[in-house]
Protein backbone atom coordinates (compact mmCIF):
# COMPACT_ATOMS: atom_id res chain seq x y z
CA UNK A 1 0.00 0.00 0.00
CA UNK A 2 1.37 3.73 -0.85
CA UNK A 3 0.44 7.11 0.95
CA UNK A 4 0.09 9.57 -1.72
CA UNK A 5 -0.18 13.59 -1.32
CA UNK A 6 -3.34 14.59 -3.01
CA UNK A 7 -3.16 18.13 -1.29
CA UNK A 8 -1.11 19.59 -4.60
CA UNK A 9 -4.13 17.92 -6.40
CA UNK A 10 -6.83 19.44 -4.66
CA UNK A 11 -5.66 23.06 -4.51
CA UNK A 12 -4.85 22.33 -8.61
CA UNK A 13 -8.28 21.45 -9.27
CA UNK A 14 -10.05 24.27 -7.20
CA UNK A 15 -7.55 27.08 -9.07
CA UNK A 16 -8.57 25.37 -12.41
CA UNK A 17 -12.28 25.11 -11.25
CA UNK A 18 -11.41 28.94 -10.74
CA UNK A 19 -10.09 29.75 -14.00
CA UNK A 20 -13.44 28.14 -15.61
CA UNK A 21 -15.71 29.88 -13.95
CA UNK A 22 -14.32 32.96 -14.94
CA UNK A 23 -13.54 31.94 -18.47
CA UNK A 24 -17.70 30.74 -18.38
CA UNK A 25 -18.50 34.25 -17.11
CA UNK A 26 -16.51 36.08 -19.79
CA UNK A 27 -14.10 38.15 -17.68
CA UNK A 28 -17.46 39.67 -15.66
CA UNK A 29 -17.10 39.96 -11.93
CA UNK A 30 -13.57 38.87 -10.16
CA UNK A 31 -14.26 35.08 -8.84
CA UNK A 32 -14.82 34.88 -5.53
CA UNK A 33 -11.80 33.18 -3.42
CA UNK A 34 -12.01 29.81 -3.69
CA UNK A 35 -12.96 27.97 -0.75
CA UNK A 36 -11.14 26.77 1.73
CA UNK A 37 -10.61 22.59 1.31
CA UNK A 38 -13.29 20.96 3.12
CA UNK A 39 -12.29 18.64 5.94
CA UNK A 40 -12.75 15.40 3.41
CA UNK A 41 -10.63 17.05 0.84
CA UNK A 42 -8.11 17.90 3.67
CA UNK A 43 -7.21 14.33 4.24
CA UNK A 44 -4.58 14.61 1.84
CA UNK A 45 -3.35 11.48 1.49
CA UNK A 46 -5.18 7.98 0.13
CA UNK A 47 -4.31 4.56 -0.27
CA UNK A 48 -3.86 2.67 -3.32
CA UNK A 49 -3.61 -0.99 -3.95
CA UNK A 50 -1.03 -0.49 -6.45
CA UNK A 51 1.45 2.66 -6.64
CA UNK A 52 0.04 5.46 -9.44
CA UNK A 53 -2.78 2.89 -10.15
CA UNK A 54 -6.33 3.14 -9.62
CA UNK A 55 -7.24 -0.44 -9.65
CA UNK A 56 -11.05 -1.10 -10.59
CA UNK A 57 -13.65 -3.93 -10.43
CA UNK A 58 -16.41 -4.47 -12.10
CA UNK A 59 -19.26 -6.90 -13.50
CA UNK A 60 -18.33 -5.77 -17.38
CA UNK A 61 -22.07 -7.53 -18.72
CA UNK A 62 -23.86 -4.80 -18.62
CA UNK A 63 -23.99 -2.36 -21.93
CA UNK A 64 -23.69 0.14 -22.73
CA UNK A 65 -21.62 0.82 -18.87
CA UNK A 66 -19.57 -1.55 -18.86
CA UNK A 67 -19.37 -4.67 -21.48
CA UNK A 68 -16.12 -6.99 -22.94
CA UNK A 69 -14.77 -6.04 -26.29
CA UNK A 70 -16.19 -9.14 -28.61
CA UNK A 71 -12.74 -8.86 -30.12
CA UNK A 72 -10.03 -7.77 -27.74
CA UNK A 73 -11.78 -8.97 -24.79
CA UNK A 74 -10.86 -5.31 -23.05
CA UNK A 75 -13.20 -3.82 -20.67
CA UNK A 76 -15.85 -0.59 -23.10
CA UNK A 77 -18.48 1.26 -22.04
CA UNK A 78 -19.25 4.67 -20.47
CA UNK A 79 -17.81 3.44 -17.10
CA UNK A 80 -14.80 2.96 -18.83
CA UNK A 81 -14.68 5.87 -20.60
CA UNK A 82 -15.40 7.62 -17.04
CA UNK A 83 -13.00 5.55 -15.27
CA UNK A 84 -9.85 6.38 -17.54
CA UNK A 85 -11.11 10.51 -17.37
CA UNK A 86 -11.42 10.04 -13.43
CA UNK A 87 -7.56 8.32 -13.10
CA UNK A 88 -6.46 11.08 -15.40
CA UNK A 89 -8.22 13.62 -13.15
CA UNK A 90 -6.27 11.74 -10.51
CA UNK A 91 -3.00 11.78 -12.02
CA UNK A 92 -2.96 8.06 -11.52
CA UNK A 93 -3.02 5.17 -14.44
CA UNK A 94 -6.28 2.88 -14.72
CA UNK A 95 -6.27 -1.06 -14.02
CA UNK A 96 -9.03 -2.87 -14.79
CA UNK A 97 -9.57 -6.70 -12.98
CA UNK A 98 -11.60 -9.18 -14.69
CA UNK A 99 -14.77 -9.30 -14.01
CA UNK A 100 -16.33 -10.67 -11.27
CA UNK A 101 -20.46 -11.31 -10.21
CA UNK A 102 -21.98 -8.23 -9.25
CA UNK A 103 -22.98 -8.90 -5.51
CA UNK A 104 -19.34 -9.77 -5.21
CA UNK A 105 -18.61 -6.46 -5.99
CA UNK A 106 -19.42 -4.53 -2.67
CA UNK A 107 -17.95 -7.14 -0.18
CA UNK A 108 -14.77 -7.13 -2.58
CA UNK A 109 -14.06 -3.52 -1.71
CA UNK A 110 -15.04 -3.25 2.26
CA UNK A 111 -12.54 -6.73 2.31
CA UNK A 112 -9.87 -4.20 1.19
CA UNK A 113 -6.24 -5.02 -0.66
CA UNK A 114 -7.81 -6.29 -4.50
CA UNK A 115 -9.49 -2.99 -5.97
CA UNK A 116 -9.01 0.27 -5.19
CA UNK A 117 -12.79 1.29 -6.75
CA UNK A 118 -15.93 -0.76 -7.77
CA UNK A 119 -17.69 1.40 -11.14
CA UNK A 120 -20.25 -1.19 -12.05
CA UNK A 121 -23.30 1.28 -13.09
CA UNK A 122 -23.79 0.74 -9.39
CA UNK A 123 -27.23 2.29 -7.65
CA UNK A 124 -26.35 4.45 -4.40
CA UNK A 125 -28.65 2.61 -1.96
CA UNK A 126 -28.68 2.97 2.08
CA UNK A 127 -27.68 -0.57 2.15
CA UNK A 128 -24.79 -0.12 0.46
CA UNK A 129 -23.79 2.58 1.93
CA UNK A 130 -23.85 0.72 5.58
CA UNK A 131 -20.88 -1.69 3.73
CA UNK A 132 -18.77 0.51 1.87
CA UNK A 133 -18.58 4.83 0.97
CA UNK A 134 -20.16 5.36 -2.11
CA UNK A 135 -19.07 8.42 -4.52
CA UNK A 136 -20.88 11.40 -5.43
CA UNK A 137 -23.64 10.53 -8.10
CA UNK A 138 -22.63 10.27 -11.78
CA UNK A 139 -25.48 9.20 -13.79
CA UNK A 140 -29.51 8.92 -13.14
CA UNK A 141 -31.34 5.44 -13.80
CA UNK A 142 -34.78 4.04 -13.54
CA UNK A 143 -35.74 0.47 -13.78
CA UNK A 144 -37.63 -1.08 -16.86
CA UNK A 145 -39.92 -4.13 -17.21
CA UNK A 146 -39.28 -5.96 -20.12
CA UNK A 147 -40.70 -8.81 -22.01
CA UNK A 148 -40.24 -10.58 -25.48
CA UNK A 149 -41.99 -8.85 -28.66
CA UNK A 150 -45.21 -10.09 -29.07
CA UNK A 151 -45.71 -11.27 -25.52
CA UNK A 152 -49.25 -9.70 -23.98
CA UNK A 153 -47.86 -10.18 -20.59
CA UNK A 154 -48.19 -6.80 -18.13
CA UNK A 155 -47.14 -5.64 -14.86
CA UNK A 156 -50.45 -7.59 -14.08
CA UNK A 157 -50.28 -10.97 -15.55
CA UNK A 158 -46.54 -11.76 -14.30
CA UNK A 159 -47.54 -11.02 -11.13
CA UNK A 160 -48.45 -15.04 -10.61
CA UNK A 161 -46.83 -18.20 -9.50
CA UNK A 162 -46.16 -20.02 -13.04
CA UNK A 163 -44.59 -16.45 -14.76
CA UNK A 164 -40.40 -16.45 -14.66
CA UNK A 165 -39.11 -13.22 -14.05
CA UNK A 166 -35.14 -12.74 -14.55
CA UNK A 167 -33.17 -10.47 -12.88
CA UNK A 168 -29.16 -10.05 -12.01
CA UNK A 169 -28.61 -11.16 -8.49
CA UNK A 170 -27.98 -8.99 -5.89
CA UNK A 171 -28.69 -5.71 -8.06
CA UNK A 172 -31.74 -3.17 -7.08
CA UNK A 173 -33.53 -4.57 -10.19
CA UNK A 174 -33.98 -7.48 -8.36
CA UNK A 175 -35.14 -5.83 -5.28
CA UNK A 176 -37.88 -3.55 -7.29
CA UNK A 177 -39.47 -7.45 -9.25
CA UNK A 178 -39.10 -9.05 -5.20
CA UNK A 179 -41.27 -5.96 -4.06
CA UNK A 180 -43.47 -5.66 -6.64
CA UNK A 181 -43.81 -8.91 -8.69
CA UNK A 182 -44.25 -10.89 -5.30
CA UNK A 183 -46.09 -14.25 -6.32
CA UNK A 184 -43.84 -14.40 -9.16
CA UNK A 185 -41.18 -17.03 -9.51
CA UNK A 186 -38.13 -14.78 -9.71
CA UNK A 187 -34.86 -16.17 -11.16
CA UNK A 188 -31.52 -14.37 -9.90
CA UNK A 189 -28.90 -15.14 -12.62
CA UNK A 190 -24.90 -14.00 -12.99
CA UNK A 191 -25.29 -11.18 -15.77
CA UNK A 192 -28.20 -9.88 -17.46
CA UNK A 193 -27.39 -10.63 -21.25
CA UNK A 194 -27.97 -14.30 -19.87
CA UNK A 195 -31.60 -12.79 -19.14
CA UNK A 196 -32.01 -11.18 -22.41
CA UNK A 197 -31.15 -14.11 -24.20
CA UNK A 198 -33.48 -16.56 -21.68
CA UNK A 199 -36.46 -14.01 -22.52
CA UNK A 200 -35.83 -14.60 -26.52
CA UNK A 201 -36.08 -18.26 -26.28
CA UNK A 202 -38.97 -18.64 -23.77
CA UNK A 203 -37.27 -19.56 -20.39
CA UNK A 204 -38.19 -16.28 -19.18
CA UNK A 205 -41.54 -14.59 -19.50
CA UNK A 206 -39.86 -11.26 -18.68
CA UNK A 207 -36.62 -9.45 -16.65
CA UNK A 208 -35.97 -6.58 -14.59
CA UNK A 209 -32.88 -3.98 -15.33
CA UNK A 210 -31.87 -0.97 -15.43
CA UNK A 211 -33.68 1.19 -18.18
CA UNK A 212 -30.72 2.84 -19.84
CA UNK A 213 -29.31 -0.96 -20.01
CA UNK A 214 -32.51 -2.11 -21.67
CA UNK A 215 -33.14 0.53 -24.02
CA UNK A 216 -29.51 0.49 -25.45
CA UNK A 217 -30.04 -3.29 -25.83
CA UNK A 218 -33.53 -3.03 -27.73
CA UNK A 219 -32.46 -0.79 -29.64
CA UNK A 220 -28.79 -2.43 -30.81
CA UNK A 221 -29.15 -6.40 -30.33
CA UNK A 222 -32.22 -7.44 -28.51
CA UNK A 223 -34.39 -6.01 -31.14
CA UNK A 224 -37.13 -8.97 -30.56
CA UNK A 225 -37.49 -7.80 -26.73
CA UNK A 226 -39.61 -4.84 -25.86
CA UNK A 227 -39.92 -2.62 -22.25
CA UNK A 228 -43.51 -2.73 -20.86
CA UNK A 229 -43.21 -0.91 -18.01
CA UNK A 230 -40.79 2.11 -17.20
CA UNK A 231 -40.31 2.40 -13.58
CA UNK A 232 -39.40 5.51 -12.17
CA UNK A 233 -36.78 4.44 -8.96
CA UNK A 234 -34.80 7.47 -9.28
CA UNK A 235 -31.86 5.88 -9.17
CA UNK A 236 -28.32 7.26 -9.01
CA UNK A 237 -25.06 6.00 -9.87
CA UNK A 238 -21.62 5.93 -7.52
CA UNK A 239 -18.15 4.46 -7.40
CA UNK A 240 -17.50 2.24 -4.07
CA UNK A 241 -14.75 3.15 -2.31
CA UNK A 242 -13.43 1.09 1.22
CA UNK A 243 -14.84 3.48 4.23
CA UNK A 244 -10.97 2.96 5.16
CA UNK A 245 -10.30 5.19 2.53
CA UNK A 246 -12.12 8.72 2.98
CA UNK A 247 -9.03 10.64 1.02
CA UNK A 248 -9.63 8.84 -1.98
CA UNK A 249 -13.63 9.08 -1.49
CA UNK A 250 -12.71 12.83 -1.13
CA UNK A 251 -10.45 13.52 -4.61
CA UNK A 252 -12.97 11.14 -6.63
CA UNK A 253 -15.52 13.74 -6.00
CA UNK A 254 -13.45 16.60 -6.48
CA UNK A 255 -12.52 14.98 -10.15
CA UNK A 256 -16.08 14.26 -10.55
CA UNK A 257 -16.82 17.64 -10.03
CA UNK A 258 -13.64 18.87 -12.15
CA UNK A 259 -15.21 16.25 -15.35
CA UNK A 260 -18.66 17.87 -14.83
CA UNK A 261 -16.85 21.81 -15.03
CA UNK A 262 -14.57 21.01 -17.88
CA UNK A 263 -16.96 19.08 -19.85
CA UNK A 264 -15.47 15.18 -19.98
CA UNK A 265 -18.63 14.03 -18.54
CA UNK A 266 -20.70 15.58 -21.26
CA UNK A 267 -18.82 14.42 -23.78
CA UNK A 268 -18.27 10.83 -22.57
CA UNK A 269 -22.39 10.36 -22.31
CA UNK A 270 -22.86 11.74 -25.76
CA UNK A 271 -20.80 9.35 -26.95
CA UNK A 272 -22.25 6.36 -25.34
CA UNK A 273 -26.00 7.58 -25.39
CA UNK A 274 -26.08 10.38 -28.11
CA UNK A 275 -26.84 13.37 -25.80
CA UNK A 276 -26.35 14.37 -22.37
CA UNK A 277 -28.11 12.31 -19.69
N1 LIG B 1 -27.89 -0.30 -10.93
C1 LIG B 1 -28.18 -1.63 -10.53
C2 LIG B 1 -27.69 -1.86 -9.13
O1 LIG B 1 -26.91 -1.15 -8.64
C3 LIG B 1 -27.59 -2.68 -11.44
C4 LIG B 1 -26.12 -2.59 -11.66
C5 LIG B 1 -25.55 -3.76 -12.40
N2 LIG B 1 -24.21 -3.48 -12.82
C6 LIG B 1 -23.41 -4.32 -13.52
N3 LIG B 1 -22.22 -3.88 -13.85
N4 LIG B 1 -23.77 -5.52 -13.77
O2 LIG B 1 -28.08 -2.78 -8.47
Amino acid sequence: MNTISRRQFVKGSSLLATALTLTACGGGAPAAEAPADDAAADASSYTLVNEGKLTCISNLYFPPFESMDEKTGEPVGFDIDMSKSLAEHLGLEINWLPSQAFDSLVPTIKAGGTADVAIAGMTITDARKAEVDMSDPYVDSNQSLVTKTGSEDTLETLNAAEKKIAVQAGTTGADWAAENLPEATIVPLDDIISAMNGVLTGSYDGLVTDLPVSAYQIKNSFTELQIIEEIPTGEQYGIAISKDNPGLTAAINEALAAMVDDGSMAQIQTTWFGSEL
